[in-house]
């Protein structure tokens, strides 16, 4: 595992944004898998930039979006459907054809995730996946104490989860309860992945996950497992880590 140091917020999303231009560079029709939440917002804000500068082209780039919340439909304004619109995909010329996130809407549970992973499957794997990270360990939305075989499930989402997310909603009560999320086995079948955190909240769980015992218990911890894991993240989310500095 690399472990990339920025100062701040701002230049961990700058760092994580030059990773992105480089993957589409190097491949353009490269197969990114997306997060959501706070931490990636800046980077998008910076690809789009970088995109109407003329640097960036995303006509043959496929994404496919970690996780959606069951039950929220894409139009709703607290989907991930909504937030890959506003954030990004409404900015650069990205074929949305070319755009997947799991279907909330659809109530099946069972169907929806089969299909998700058939569009991973037909995609051809993810090249490069950008992760957040969760105060409990979560990636995805796999909450702790799953086992890390899963493709594409519906999860009950974990209390914390709940609290942490209610910040994006009127009132907690309206936060889902469940999300449909791609697995672990998924994740860890991506070529390369970027881990993205910021800010002291992140401190301890980036300690248990990065340098702790690998446990489904932390989900994140698996990612020691894998052959091409970036963690980038600032002075704050890394200060109870040892880092090698040169
Ligand atoms: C989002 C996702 C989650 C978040 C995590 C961190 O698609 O899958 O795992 O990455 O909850 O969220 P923030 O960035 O809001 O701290």
């Amino acid at each position: 595992m690399e472990i990339i140091c920025g100062r701040d917020y701002e230049h961990v999303s700058f760092k994580a944004a030059n990773a992105i231009v480089r993957q589409i560079t190097l491949k353009p029709d490269s197969v990114l898998g997306l997060a959501t939440g706070s931490t990636p917002i800046r980077t998008y804000e910076y690809l789009v930039e970088m995109y109407q500068d003329g640097g960036l082209n995303f006509a043959n780039v496929s994404t496919i979006n970690l996780d959606e919340y069951r039950g929220l439909c894409a139009e709703n304004k607290h989907s991930y459907h909504y937030y890959m619109e506003d954030k990004l995909f409404s900015h650069i010329n990205i074929d949305r054809k070319r755009t997947h996130i799991p279907d909330g809407a659809e109530l099946d549970a069972a169907k929806a995730c089969a299909d998700y992973d058939e569009i991973i499957r037909a995609c051809g794997g993810i090249d490069l996946q950008i992760l957040g990270l969760g105060h409990n360990g979560h990636i995805g939305f796999n909450e702790p104490g799953e086992v890390f075989t899963k493709g594409t499930h519906c999860v009950k989402l974990a209390q914390s989860t709940i609290d942490a997310n209610a910040r994006f909603f009127a009132n907690i009560e309206e936060v889902p309860k469940e999300a449909y999320t791609m697995g672990i086995q998924s994740i860890m079948q991506a070529k390369k992945i970027i881990v993205l955190v910021s800010g002291e909240d992140k401190k301890d769980i980036v300690k248990r996950a990065f340098f702790g015992a690998i446990t489904p218990e932390v989900p994140a911890s698996v990612l020691q497992l894998h052959q091409d894991v970036i963690l980038i993240g600032d002075e704050a989310a890394l200060s109870e880590c040892y880092i090698e500095k040169d």
